[in-house]
């Protein structure tokens, strides 16, 4: 779909995310003809350098990702010639005067304002953004996570975007709802008629969300130490996933009618009590092993501190108190350092009620509906069959099984290129509205007051392996298990 030129400001222009996923991104929807030859792209950082000297060290990054593919190295020099650098500090008032006039002589046309910095400088960006009037017209803003560190900062921060920017102008970012098959997944729940009538309670015995990394700090320590694996992942990713599962159906593909629709079910989760969090809930932080064939140390020696209590993993047992999930529990883990990178959502359906098949049939497995995010994005729906052949009846568990690659042999577009391309659009569907992120945080929030209570050090697991045991005992306690992909 074509867009109207625009100006894309990137706040931490030269930071890893903009380098890393940003920039990227918008040279593939660049290569795809979808960015208009007259719009631009700003990078702001506090370093003062030229825009050639920008144009050279995004280029370069740029290149190193781009491989052999030749389509996107032709288009390279022509996508920089788009770049410009901008040098500001957001504490002081030195070059924004300049910086807005450059912008305003552009007239009143799409302006994106992407805050990929730390969010101590949210506000102070905010405020000057308005002091020199960049809120007004079509001017949006993006703020990436993490939005606080509890329902109480981020209201603070809420509060501050919004005394600049209107709700409908302030993006908030999940990278996740940007995936493919999260995308797939509104598809596939409400545009079949075969699922909807078995997703509830009757039909569906439980629910995992893994999102697994094989990464460890990543030279983002000082941020990674001060929140955490609930705080980095579960607040924002693994809930919004678990959003897009259990919502009810919105009855548009609108943007408010979807959030509405997930904001209720964050609202249904049951909270989790200084009681209950050390039955329900499991943190863990790595220690020296192996990740992918190489040897790796353990958190405390890659932070360089022998006392950080910072969970890297965490398992916990979600429910969602309504009548469609009554009794269904919701498990979810996360963490770094795990034996393989792996996201998927999978959908355990109850057993038969009966079987007719003899004991040397062999067992009869519930079904599975496997949605993988990462790294091979596909659907799997894991059913019983005959095994095949002459030797009686014996039965089988085999997945029926599409991976969107091979079944659409297409580029699967990153997560920010959509979702950047939703901001200049103006279609906040796939982002997340302020009430959302504080009923997020409002569920977390007894989870990280009972941990501090407990002041129990995190469970070691060594790296490389599926994290601290008591993740699998959470789950077998109920007399179920993680799923595998076997097949
Ligand atoms: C980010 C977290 O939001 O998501 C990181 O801050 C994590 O810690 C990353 O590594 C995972 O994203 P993806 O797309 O690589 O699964």
């Amino acid at each position: 779909v074509p867009v109207d030129p625009f100006d894309l400001v990137i706040f931490g222009g030269t930071g890893d995310l903009a380098l890393r996923k940003l920039l990227p991104g918008l040279l593939h929807r660049y290569a795809d003809g979808q960015i208009p030859e007259d719009s631009s792209i700003i990078g702001v950082a506090r370093d003062k350098q030229s825009d050639e000297d920008y144009r050279r060290k995004v280029g370069e990054t740029l290149l190193r990702g781009i491989g052999d593919n030749e389509a996107l190295k032709e288009k390279l020099p022509a996508f920089l010639q788009k770049l410009g650098y901008h040098a500001l500090d957001a504490t002081r008032d030195d070059g924004w005067e300049q910086f807005a006039e450059q912008l305003k002589a552009q007239g009143d046309r799409i302006r994106v304002f992407y805050l990929s910095t730390s969010p101590n400088l949210f506000v102070a960006i905010c405020d000057k953004l308005r002091a020199h009037g960049l809120n007004g017209g079509q001017a949006r803003v993006v703020i990436e996570k993490p939005i606080g560190r509890d329902s109480a900062s981020a209201a603070v921060i809420n509060d501050a975007v919004g005394s600049a920017f209107a709700e409908s102008q302030i993006f908030r970012i999940d990278h996740y709802l940007g995936k493919e098959t999260v995308q797939n997944l509104l598809a596939l729940r409400f545009a079949n008629i075969l699922f909807e009538p078995l997703w509830n309670a009757n039909h569906i015995d439980h629910v995992q969300i893994t999102v697994a990394e094989t990464v460890g700090l990543e030279k983002r320590a000082t941020y990674y130490d001060t929140s955490g694996a609930l705080r980095d992942m579960v607040q924002n990713h693994l809930l919004q996933l678990l959003c897009m599962v259990a919502m009810e159906p919105p009855a548009a593909l609108q943007a408010d009618a979807v959030r509405d629709e997930k904001l209720k079910v964050l609202r249904s989760l049951r909270p989790i009590t200084a009681d209950d969090a050390a039955q329900l809930t499991v943190r863990g932080q790595y220690r020296a092993g192996a990740s992918a064939g190489c040897a790796v140390p353990g958190y405390l020696d890659e932070l360089g501190r022998p006392d950080s209590r910072t969970e890297t993993f965490v398992a916990l047992k979600a429910e969602v108190d309504n009548w469609r999930w009554a009794g269904v529990p919701f498990y979810l883990r996360t963490g770094k350092r795990l034996p393989e990178r792996v996201s998927e959502i999978v959908i355990a359906f109850k057993q038969i009620p009966h079987s007719i098949f003899e004991h040397s049939a062999g067992p009869v497995m519930g079904n599975k509906l496997v949605l993988r995010l990462q790294p091979d994005e596909g659907v799997k729906l894991w059913l019983m069959i005959k095994d095949p052949g002459p030797g009686g009846l014996r039965l089988q568990h085999v997945p029926l099984d599409m991976s969107f690659a091979e079944a659409f042999g297409v580029h699967q577009p990153e997560a920010y290129e959509r979702l950047l391309m939703d901001v200049v659009r103006g279609n906040p569907t796939l982002f997340m509205r302020r009430d959302e992120v504080e009923a997020a945080w409002k569920w977390i929030d007894p989870i990280l007051a009972a941990w501090e209570n407990l002041r129990e050090t995190p469970k070691p697991y060594t790296a490389g392996s599926w994290g601290p045991s008591a993740a699998v005992a959470l789950v077998e306690r109920d007399g179920r298990t993680w799923h595998e992909d076997t097949v």
